[in-house]
């Protein structure tokens, strides 16, 4: 098997972003580009990656450091030629592969075809009808790849070709070494162009190959907020696709965002405007409301979350109603059949089969049995100012509408707590629990009213 190594060139200033952040670190469905790319590298593990970085600093490297990658700074940066360079101590493969930090959508099957000759020199190209920019394919009259000249150094007849470079490729690591050394710069920009290898390769009869990516989306780059933005589009609509094909009810693929790992039963149904983030599993005959936006969850079969709700990693059972308006905020956990209706948060709390909270309440740090009914404006008041307490409500109680449930407290089995009560002790099981002042109606009471000037 061919070992490969994969190099990744992120050292461009990304002047055309006008941001303090490093391009490569600007998010595209979620995730920083160049992670996008290293996502993509370590499918071709074991071999050694490496990414080239200069703008920016310590931010990329620190940004990455979960990936096993080796981070090689190059100042000043005098070109792709010069940054794969500095790569070069970190390489030991057979083969190189050399990738872009700012294009971030390259796809793995694309990549496996440019490994089929290890002995070559591969270049990914693409025929474009305006090549405005790139670096230009010259071929042979008997259609062999014989250079890549840059725009800025092409005859005007060679600016009509309109195969050009992607700048993605594969190079046997053996030669490699020696091109990048004999590079100059005596060119246009004054930089070393790592397209120069090719007409040495064809020089001392390496062959060329070129290959073509699947989709001319993958080897978009990065240089601005506006192709920032079309790329998003781009990938949103390649993911919609893909649910519609598996059989996900989209209302509009148009207005559907994954950023991260959304995993679809059968029937699910999604309504426009809603955002998945992280990794979230939506089980068969999920329906999720317009405007939802879903972080890191699971919600399991037959439930409805309806409009407007926010949900951040809880897990929630089947069959239950969520919505409108709700807020599932982390460590929730929803068993069947659970309602939880709008301007309800639930927060660290698991809440069991059949309990209801439909309207106006905070349920935090607390556990909630079985078919409770939790009435409107409950609260549970869980933070003492320094330290968070838990509240226990037993199976089968009832809480009346307006109850302030002061943490530790524990409401027994079966009770019923007055509306408009303040609980600050264990109420007990099966009784009627209330603390509030006794209504008293005074006989005879005048309104007050104004004087007469
Ligand atoms: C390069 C190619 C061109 C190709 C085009 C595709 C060369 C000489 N030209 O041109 O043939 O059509 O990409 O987009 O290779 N980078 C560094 N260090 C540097 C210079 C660049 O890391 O010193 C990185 C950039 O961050 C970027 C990539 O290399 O990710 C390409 O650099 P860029 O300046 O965009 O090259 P182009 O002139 O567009
Ligand atoms: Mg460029």
């Amino acid at each position: 098997m061919t070992l490969l190594n994969i190099v990744i060139l992120a050292a461009g200033k990304g002047k055309r972003m006008h941001s303090d952040l490093p391009k490569v670190l600007h998010p595209l469905a979620g995730r920083p580009l160049l992670q996008h790319v290293l996502d993509t590298a370590v499918q071709f593990a074991p071999g050694k990656t490496c990414v080239v970085y200069g703008h920016g600093g310590e931010a990329v490297p620190q940004a990455l450091a979960q990936y096993d990658a080796s981070f090689v700074l190059q100042e000043p940066q005098l070109g792709t030629g010069h940054a794969v360079q500095q790569a070069l101590p970190h390489l030991d493969g057979d083969l190189t592969l050399v990738l872009y930090g700012d294009v971030p959508l390259i796809q793995p099957a694309t990549l496996e075809k440019m490994f089929n000759q290890p002995a070559a020199l591969t270049l990914l190209t693409i025929h474009l009808s305006n090549p405005a920019g790139y670096g230009r394919i010259v071929r042979d009259a008997a259609g062999n790849v014989s250079s890549i000249v840059e725009e800025k150094d092409a005859t005007l007849e060679q600016r009509a070709i309109r195969e050009v470079n992607t700048g993605i490729l594969a190079v046997p690591n053996h030669l490699l070494q020696g091109w990048l050394a004999k590079l100059s710069n005596a060119n246009a920009q004054g930089e070393y162009y790592l397209t120069d290898i090719v007409a040495m390769a064809v020089a001392q009869g390496v062959p060329v190959h070129t290959v073509h990516p699947a989709h001319a989306w993958e080897v978009m780059g990065v240089n601005s907020k506006v192709q920032l933005a079309e790329l998003e589009r781009i990938w949103q609509h390649e993911q919609a696709q893909h649910f519609l094909v598996q059989g996900v009810t989209l209302a509009d693929p148009a207005r559907f965002d994954v950023r991260g790992k959304l995993v679809c039963g059968r029937d699910v149904a999604i309504d426009i405007g809603c955002i998945f983030e992280g990794e979230v599993h939506l089980a068969n005959n999920v329906r999720v409301g317009a405007y939802s936006i879903i972080r890191n969850s699971h919600i399991a079969a037959g439930t409805h979350i309806e409009s407007y709700s926010h949900i951040d990693q809880a897990e929630v059972g089947d069959n239950c109603r969520i919505g409108p308006y709700a807020r599932l905020r982390p460590g929730s956990k929803l068993h069947s059949d659970v309602h939880i209706g709008n301007f309800v948060e639930v927060k660290n709390s698991e809440i069991a089969a059949g309990s209801k909270a439909n309207h106006l309440s905070y349920v935090g740090d607390s556990s909630v049995g079985s078919r409770v009914n939790i009435g409107a404006g409950t609260i549970t008041c869980n933070y003492d100012g320094a330290n968070k307490h838990r509240t226990i409500i037993e199976d089968d109680v009832f809480i009346g509408s307006n109850t302030q449930l002061v943490a530790p407290v524990k409401v027994g089995h079966g009770a019923t707590i007055g509306a408009g009560s303040t609980i600050t002790r264990d109420a007990p099981e099966n009784t009627l629990t209330l603390a509030r002042a006794k209504q008293i109606t005074v006989p005879g009471w005048q309104r007050p009213t104004k004087g007469k000037k």
